[in-house]
């Protein structure tokens, strides 16, 4: 497969930056998505964190130092009700859901006034594991987020066992191994980093090796990672478990059981569902997960794999070079589509979250660098470069 004849990979690559950098916030909150109405003035913790990494993996250091710099100023702000959860918790009566930490906050760093499925856990482990990471790829030191990262790890060790919301805000009466692999990240990547120091730092790396002991324990079957514990389905999210979060080895038998079944269950011709469930606007196609799932393929070494998962998410790109959040055509559930229209308008373009994966993927494939610029010559060359 190759990349449609009408996308110019160069301008998209360059489009995915400017959408990025251009509509963040002066204080570093990214906005998930600036003209949608459900989505509009808020910054959630797991979009912002993997914004953040796609960017500083292609070169924008400073618009993800920011937004790490906000997430520290947010967790700051509620520091108080995350010591009232850590001390509840320990005291053995956890405070109920609507207690717990909101999956997005208001560019401000406040709670939203608009009702959503906020608790989510999956967010606080992804900013860990973005801002370690960020740091390592540019050399940053990491003590101008050490108070906020203590907070947060308390904050996870205390409740990560907790069933809660998904990446998708759906089914609070589980727990997900996506969130759970992005917990285990977290942990391990503040211990490792420096994030955190001493004794939180043991039990950051001891919390992250217990988590990943649930996750092999109840999180797997048929040699796959499920969607929560105690299922055999799967979901598009699990490939981040094993690129770009580093929880499941690329190489192992359960990575390559996992990458096959996400690809025979889930993907359709280089585009990638959420769940075989998904009602949303239809249940679409997400170029997010068609670039979650080549990350997978290109930590494994295959590169072929790799580039027909980012042709088609480049595919996805409006005549203006907007990446949204999913695509019509191929609907798991069509009859379903409608009614999200009417509720909430078209599905949301551009999403901050689609532009960054892209680039993510491309920064793997060595189509741009975190040292800035597009790596390849000419555009020709680029374009060649995608196809497979
Ligand atoms: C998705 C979430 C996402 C949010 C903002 C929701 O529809 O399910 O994963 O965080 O949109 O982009």
């Amino acid at each position: 497969m190759t990349i449609s004849s009408r996308v110019d990979l160069h301008a998209l690559l360059d489009r995915s930056r400017t959408v990025i950098t251009s509509l963040q916030e002066p204080n570093g909150a990214y906005p998930a998505s600036p003209t949608f109405s459900a989505y509009r003035g808020y910054c959630w913790f797991r979009d912002g964190s993997f914004i953040a990494d796609g960017a500083s993996a292609a070169g924008e250091a400073e618009s993800a130092t920011a937004f790490f710099d906000w997430c520290a100023m947010v967790i700051g702000r509620h520091a108080e009700r995350i010591r009232d959860i850590v001390a509840a918790a320990s005291a053995g009566a956890p405070l109920p859901d609507d207690r717990m930490l909101p999956a997005r906050f208001t560019f401000a760093g406040e709670l939203g006034v608009d009702e959503w499925w906020d608790f989510q856990l999956d967010g606080y482990g992804t900013w860990l594991w973005a801002a370690a990471d960020h740091a390592a790829r540019h050399d940053l030191p990491v003590e101008r987020w050490a108070d906020a990262a203590a907070l947060t790890v308390d904050y996870l060790l205390s409740s990560w066992e907790r069933p809660c919301y998904d990446w998708w805000e759906e089914h609070s009466e589980h727990v997900h191994v996506s969130t759970l692999g992005c917990i285990a990240a977290g942990l391990e990547a503040a211990a490792r980093s420096g994030l955190v120091t001493g004794e939180r730092a043991d039990a950051a790396h001891a919390g992250a090796e217990r988590v990943r002991d649930r996750i092999l324990a109840s999180g797997v079957a048929e040699g796959h990672l499920t969607k929560w514990l105690g299922t055999d389905a799967v979901d598009g999210s699990l490939s981040s478990l094993i690129a770009p979060l580093g929880v499941v080895a690329p190489q192992s038998g359960l990575a390559a059981a996992t990458r096959a079944a996400l690809t025979t269950q889930l993907e359709n011709g280089g585009g990638v569902y959420r769940f075989t469930a998904d009602t949303f606007y239809g249940g679409g196609r997400w170029p997010l997960l068609s670039c979650f799932l080549g990350l997978s393929y290109a930590a494994a070494g295959d590169e072929a794999g790799a580039r027909r998962l980012f042709a088609w998410a480049v595919g996805t790109a409006t005549d203006d070079q907007l990446l949204p959040e999913q695509v019509d055509g191929e609907l798991l559930a069509p009859e379903r589509r409608q009614e999200w229209i009417e509720r909430w308008g078209p599905v949301a373009t551009p999403l901050l979250w689609s532009h960054a994966m892209v680039l993510r993927l491309a920064a793997e494939l060595g189509l741009v660098g975190a040292a800035g610029g597009v790596v390849n010559a000419g555009a020709g060359a680029r374009r060649a470069a995608v196809a497979s």
